[in-house]
């Protein structure tokens, strides 16, 4: 469930147990959120500050005058991510000072904070601008983890080393619209997926339609870092600039790794402060991922995966023909044919066969849905038109679309155009 709400008019504002409902899975979107708690200026001028430090004053006067969302009009793709490094710099030691403030504001029934000391620089240039980009860009998503300057896939925080008991909160610096922010897929908060050892989803894992977001600046969502979500491929033209933070009430839960250091809000502003990271570290779990948090420190996550389902195939050869049974794919819906190919329903007198992988990053493409007369990729929530193939991305191929035909309970794929299909990404796309 997604609450959209003010504070400024108390409008459906009703906070009582809000921790308890966003960790049972509740949405909260916080119109001009920051603006209330007095905290927008502080985290806008601290971003100027980094700005400033990386391109310059003109540059700076610029962000501030034009506004976030046109950085990419004048600044060279290249320079993103040491933007993002020195906007990490200089917003860093608001940190504390901006949870408390948010925190104390936002949630009634709040004691004990443990939040992580870093919080989260996301800059999304437009993907067809970023994509010369992708050697540099890719460094960077090595130092600093997926989704600050790319876009990441649909996860859930704790499959890697983030505490399930975690609340997110993402903060639009500047605009996001949909087509560049945030996806939660609130219909599969409570379903079990399989996942790989890098955090990502497993192959096969189907996905409902995603919710995604239109923020002006100020405007904060609020959500369960275990909810699946992620980010759109930024496909629109503006760049989409947003500071996230991690936070839990009471100890954090790691449910695998042990990674992260969570601090003690209230130790950390005493004069104690040296001990702040103590509580959250006294626990089995941190000691008991010491070795593997070492070995990871030293070399990236390699053990196995976690089996993926077996890939869904529908498709059965029928002389010069592949059918798929129209009772399995509703309207709506996208289907894995073979290998190549999946099937879409628009309507119901009428699907059409596409290429089953996502020339982004190779996103099955029978995991995503129907969504006017668009097919969405799960993975990056990128539409493609299902009547010539080609996304907004210019810079993507087209999928190849192949006409097919309902007649009776079936469906009829001609199988000769299938040999025309590629079957993957376009390779120098990994990781941007
Ligand atoms: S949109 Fe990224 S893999 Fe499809
Ligand atoms: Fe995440």
């Amino acid at each position: 469930m997604i609450h959209d709400l003010r504070f400024d008019s108390g409008e459906g504002l009703n906070r009582e147990g809000l921790i308890d409902r966003v960790l049972a899975g509740e949405v909260f979107v916080f119109r001009d959120a920051l603006q209330h708690f007095g905290l927008f200026e502080l985290i806008k001028k601290a971003s100027l500050d980094g700005i400033r430090a990386s391109l310059g004053e003109e540059a700076a006067r610029r962000a501030e005058e034009e506004g976030f969302e046109h950085i990419h009009e004048w600044t060279d793709v290249a320079d993103i991510p040491t933007l993002t490094d020195a906007v990490y710099d200089t917003v860093r030691p608001t940190a504390l000072d901006v949870l408390q403030k948010f925190v104390s504001g936002a949630f009634p029934d709040a004691e004990i904070l443990h939040y992580e000391e870093t919080p989260n620089v996301r800059f999304h240039i437009p993907y067809d601008l970023a994509k010369p980009a992708r050697a540099s860009f890719e460094k960077f998503t090595k130092a600093h983890g997926e989704g600050k300057i790319a876009a990441h896939g649909p996860h859930r925080d704790s499959w890697l080393d983030c505490p399930s008991n975690g609340v997110n909160l993402w903060f639009a610096i500047g605009p996001v619209r949909h087509g560049n922010g945030l996806t939660i897929f609130q219909e599969d908060y409570d379903r079990d997926f399989k996942y790989k050892r890098s955090g990502d989803i497993a192959d096969g894992e189907k996905l409902h339609k995603a919710t995604t977001f239109d923020l002006d600046p100020g405007d904060v969502i609020v959500f369960h870092t275990d909810h699946m979500h992620g980010s759109e491929l930024n496909r629109i033209d503006e760049t989409r600039f947003v500071i996230s933070y991690r936070m839990t009430f009471g100890k954090p839960h790691f449910p695998n790794l042990h990674y992260h250091t969570y601090t003690h809000a209230g130790l950390a502003a005493s004069s104690l402060k040296a001990f702040a990271t103590f509580p959250a570290r006294m626990q089995a779990s941190y000691l008991r991922s010491f070795p593997q948090r070492i070995a990871e420190k030293l070399s990236p996550p390699t053990g196995p995966d976690q089996p993926a389902r077996e890939p869904e195939m529908l498709g059965v050869r029928d002389g010069d023909k592949i059918r798929v049974p129209l009772a399995s794919v509703p309207v709506g819906a996208v289907r894995g044919v073979d290998e190549r190919l999946c099937v879409a329903r628009l309507s119901e007198t009428e699907c059409v066969a596409l290429s089953r992988r996502c020339p982004h990053k190779g996103g099955d493409l029978s995991n995503g849905w129907v969504d006017g007369r668009n097919v969405v990729c799960a993975w990056h929530n990128l539409p493609f038109d299902a009547d010539t193939g080609q996304s907004p991305c210019k810079s993507l191929r087209a999928l190849k679309r192949i006409p097919c035909v309902i007649d009776g309970e079936d469906i009829f794929i001609p199988a000769d155009a299938v040999e025309q299909v590629t079957t993957g990404p376009e390779p120098a796309d990994a990781n941007v």
